[in-house]
């Protein structure tokens, strides 16, 4: 009765969500900050398209941090949330049903870490005792502030990445990364083996739920940072162990990996200084600095950037300000040039660089 009661409260409380992230800012603020009037056109364009994508779910209390938090082990499950398929967009496949988990994970430095995700499950029938074959989905870029985890996103952000999973009847177990959903700790964008026990504890962890109906074998997939990922979990010794909590692992697939992202900046950054012709793809480079430094700084909360130029970092405290996902925190170069992101008379530049 009283599990029944709970259930249904479960279900049909609407959640109040609020909005976290991409926020107004007036242009008189941007400006503040440096964003002057052609570059406040475009970011608050961009923004205003963000801000329809992301953040209109994010319910406080889902992502707090669990009281239980700090009794837990890597694996264990902090809370469990259906989600109300009414509040599913874009292309998420009909009939998926689908649940926000908050779990135990591991940092970079071997301490315990609240993080959170999802899981879907495709519209199959399982009453002749069929499981679902488990995949471990690892997301590529979606920005380093909390409301951009895509638990948070009414898309659940599929962006023709893990529907295709769906439509082939597997269950996706999908980490938001610590930091993204709940953030007791900052995201440490592409600290890749930190984002790869995310992926492993997400596993272990949805098993306690659902483990009568996934398969024991599980693999991982993931695009750009999710793809460096699992690159990352392929090479480490966490799915090593057949028996595993985890299951028995069967490899991974790495889509676009991110896994020598400095050395890619340094190649797109050193063609835009002999030619012009690259612009737009070292357009997209520069964009990705500011994820790169914030996801740094939240590891190594000193760290000054010394070879930053002034006009950069005052865009990303907009960009905090804003709390900006994807798209309208890399908008907030398109105005600079290679020059007002990187101090190049800095000699910790050409350090740096190597
Ligand atoms: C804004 O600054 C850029 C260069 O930093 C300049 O090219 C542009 O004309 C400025 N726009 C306005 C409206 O002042
Ligand atoms: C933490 O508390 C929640 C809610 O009471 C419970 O469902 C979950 O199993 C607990 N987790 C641990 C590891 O104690
Ligand atoms: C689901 O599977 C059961 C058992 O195999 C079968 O009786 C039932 O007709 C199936 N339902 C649908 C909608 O296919
Ligand atoms: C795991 O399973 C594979 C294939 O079944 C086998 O080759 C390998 O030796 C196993 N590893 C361990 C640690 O059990
Ligand atoms: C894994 O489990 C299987 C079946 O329970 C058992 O036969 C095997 O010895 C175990 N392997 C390891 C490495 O623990
Ligand atoms: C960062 O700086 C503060 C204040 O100077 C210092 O107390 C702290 O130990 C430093 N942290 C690290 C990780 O170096
Ligand atoms: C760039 O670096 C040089 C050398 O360290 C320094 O003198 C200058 O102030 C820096 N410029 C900016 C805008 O930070
Ligand atoms: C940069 O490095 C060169 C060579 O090591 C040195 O001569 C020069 O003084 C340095 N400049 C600054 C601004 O530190």
């Amino acid at each position: 009765m009283r599990s029944q009661l709970f259930l249904s409260t479960l279900l049909f409380s609407t959640v109040t969500g609020s909005q976290v992230a991409n926020l107004n800012i007036p242009a008189d603020v941007a400006a503040e900050y440096g964003c002057n009037a052609t570059c406040y056109r475009t970011f608050s364009a961009i923004l205003y398209i963000d801000a329809m994508e992301y953040g209109a779910l994010y319910d406080e209390e889902f992502y707090a941090t669990a009281n239980n938090f700090s009794a837990s082990a890597p694996g264990d499950i902090l809370k469990f949330q259906p989600i109300v398929p009414d509040e599913l967009s874009g292309s998420v496949p009909k009939g998926t049903t689908a649940y926000r988990f908050q779990y135990t994970s591991v940092d970079l430095f071997g301490n315990t870490v609240p993080v959170t995700g999802f899981i879907a499950f495709p519209y199959a029938n399982r009453t002749n005792g069929q499981l679902f074959r488990t995949v471990a989905w690892a997301h590529g870029t979606s920005g380093v502030f909390r409301g951009c985890a895509p638990s948070v996103i009414p898309s659940l952000y599929e962006y023709g990445s893990w529907s295709y999973l769906i439509e082939r009847g597997y269950a996706v177990v999908a980490t938001d990364y610590a930091g993204l959903g709940n953030d007791q700790a900052g995201h440490p964008y592409v600290a890749l083996s930190a984002h790869a026990n995310d992926v492993f504890y997400s596993v272990v962890a949805v098993r306690k739920l659902f483990g009568a109906s996934l398969s024991t074998e599980w693999m991982s997939v993931g695009h750009s940072q999710g793809g460096g990922t699992v690159w990352s979990l392929a090479e480490s010794s966490l799915p090593r162990n057949n028996n595993s909590s985890a299951g028995r692992y069967l490899g991974t697939v790495a889509q676009a990996p991110g896994v020598f992202m400095g050395s890619t900046a340094l190649v797109a950054l050193e063609s835009t200084q002999k030619s012009t012709s690259d612009i737009a793809s070292s357009r997209s480079v520069l964009g990705e600095v500011g994820f790169a430094v914030i996801g740094f700084q939240n590891i190594y909360p000193n760290e000054t950037f010394s070879w930053m130029d002034h006009t950069f970092r005052e865009r990303l405290k907009l960009a905090k300000k804003a709390q900006a996902c994807y798209t309208s925190m890399e908008s907030l170069t398109t105005d600079l040039d290679i020059n007002q992101v990187f101090n190049l008379s800095a000699n910790t530049t050409n350090e740096q660089a190597r």
